[in-house]
């Protein structure tokens, strides 16, 4: 056996041979720690010759268990696959344990036990959460509270369960190693053990993990890699929706979002997300756009809201909630040299409706026209919707999913759409379609005083 000393990042698990103010990788200050590595020379080397694809055996499909929760089911692509490790992560708060121990309820029967282990809350506090979701008290979900990885090991090799839960990743530790309980080798050894232990013993696991303020799961951001799933459940503090959000699916798609809302009884689904979004929307308000957002196989309709403001202060104030800082800034730079708006002396806030986070490029068309609208405080048309990305030029780019957005916006009882110029000509009853080449063109549509200056300065 030999010791090796090593100095590893504790946030991206970058390694080093020596201690490292600021960690090459991450940028991190503070965050290497002393680790050893132990080789060991004296080992049998066990491996199997590699081998061509039709000597490999495939296995009999992957089984998935659906919860019937079907805003959860989506997200996992279909459900739970068995003998997969799920990594749930979310701030304090937001409702991970309600989640899973809903899921929990929904898949559990006899000849499926649920083990449900908490580091984190007694029994009696498990208790009071299970009556709050009204779960029988006759159901397969046995609670264990206790966070010590020996005592957690000898009771699943023991009561074999199907589905484990792991009420926080964070929270389990190895009294064997000597490093202090929540480091990120603590979580990473623990994490490794679950990990193995799902596959030898084909059983699906959920570690909860919680995350900081800044995004990052606490701990190593090494336990995404280790993990099959990574499902992220979002909110704002002051709301009650949630989002679940899949950030890594090795058996699915991971653009799915799943909508809940935390009730006093539990998560209830959302299934018609847009009509949630779009309710609080007040018609002939100035600063408003709506965008029918892809996400996933589901289209969901979200109000861009600006307000742009004169400035008091020699910076001017930038807030873009659910929005890439950066992006906007760079459309609202377009706007200002192409139609001489002045936002360099304006207060400039954004925000998505329903707080959700917007990263496609077709949002780039009601960004812009949201904000064209507040400066000049014209309202768009309320039954009006807005698809396109932008170029630095003011040209309108095609976007994926135009015809399913349309087909979604006619649903929800919006009459016209403004899109980017493609070739084949569409036509979907019940919608008129503008089709624009360039912003120019719909800024002359919408905003008529615009007309003169936009002949001048911009490519109509
Ligand atoms: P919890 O699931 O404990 O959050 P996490 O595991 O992410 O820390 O739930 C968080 C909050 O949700 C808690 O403050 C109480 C509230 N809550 C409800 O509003 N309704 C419910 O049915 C339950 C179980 C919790
Ligand atoms: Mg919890």
């Amino acid at each position: 056996m030999k010791e090796k000393n090593i100095f590893i990042c504790q946030e991206c698990g970058y390694q080093s041979v020596r201690w490292l103010g600021k960690c090459p990788a991450c940028g991190q200050w503070n965050s290497f720690q002393l680790e050893q590595e132990t080789k060991n020379n004296d080992r049998q080397i066990v491996f199997e010759p590699p081998k061509k694809l039709d000597e490999i055996e495939k296995e009999v499909g992957e089984k998935r268990i659906p919860a019937g929760i079907s805003e959860f089911d989506r997200v996992l692509g279909g459900g739970i696959v068995s003998g997969s490790v799920i990594l749930l992560a979310g701030e304090p708060g937001i409702g991970k344990s309600t989640l899973v121990l809903s899921v929990a309820d929904k898949i559990v029967s006899s000849e499926r036990k649920v083990l449900y282990v908490s580091g984190e809350e007694s029994l009696s506090q498990l208790k009071i959460r299970a009556d709050r979701l009204k779960i029988k008290n006759t159901s397969d979900i046995y609670f264990l509270s206790n966070s010590d990885i020996e005592v957690i090991k000898t009771v699943i090799d023991d009561f074999k369960p199907q589905i484990l839960i792991i009420d926080s990743i964070q929270l389990i530790y190895n009294s064997q190693l000597d490093y202090s309980y929540g480091s990120s080798f603590q979580i990473r050894e623990t994490a490794h053990f679950f990990i193995e232990w799902a596959k030898k013993n084909n059983v699906s696991i959920f570690l909860i993990g919680h995350i900081t303020k800044d995004g990052a799961i606490a701990g190593p951001k090494t336990l995404e890699h280790l993990v099959d799933v990574v499902i992220y459940f979002e909110g704002e503090s002051m709301s009650n929706l949630r989002i679940l959000r899949n950030m890594k699916n090795r058996f699915g798609p991971t653009d799915e979002i799943g909508v809940f809302i935390m009730e006093q009884e539990g998560l209830c689904e959302v299934p018609e997300a847009s009509k949630l979004f779009l309710s609080s929307r007040k018609e002939n308000i100035s600063g408003s756009a709506i965008f029918p957002s892809q996400e996933g196989k589901r289209t969901i309709l979200v109000e861009i809201q600006c307000l742009v403001s004169p400035g008091y202060f020699n910076i001017p104030r930038r807030t873009f909630t659910g929005l890439d800082y950066n992006k906007v800034n760079l459309i609202l730079a377009v706007m200002e040299k192409k139609y001489k708006l002045n936002f360099s002396s304006h207060d400039v806030y954004f925000n998505v409706s329903g707080g959700l986070k917007i990263d496609e490029p077709a949002v780039d068309l009601p960004i812009a026209i949201a904000s064209i609208s507040s400066f000049k405080e014209i309202p768009t048309p309320a039954d009006a919707v807005f698809i396109g990305e932008l170029s630095l030029t003011g040209e309108i780019r095609p976007v994926p999913y135009i015809p399913l957005r349309i087909k979604e916006s006619v649903r929800l009882g919006f009459k016209k759409v403004f899109i980017p110029k493609i070739s084949d000509n569409i036509s979907i009853s019940g919608i008129k379609i503008f089709q624009a080449e360039y912003l120019g063109d719909i800024v002359k549509i919408l905003f008529p005083t615009e007309q003169k200056q936009s002949v001048k300065t911009s490519n109509l």
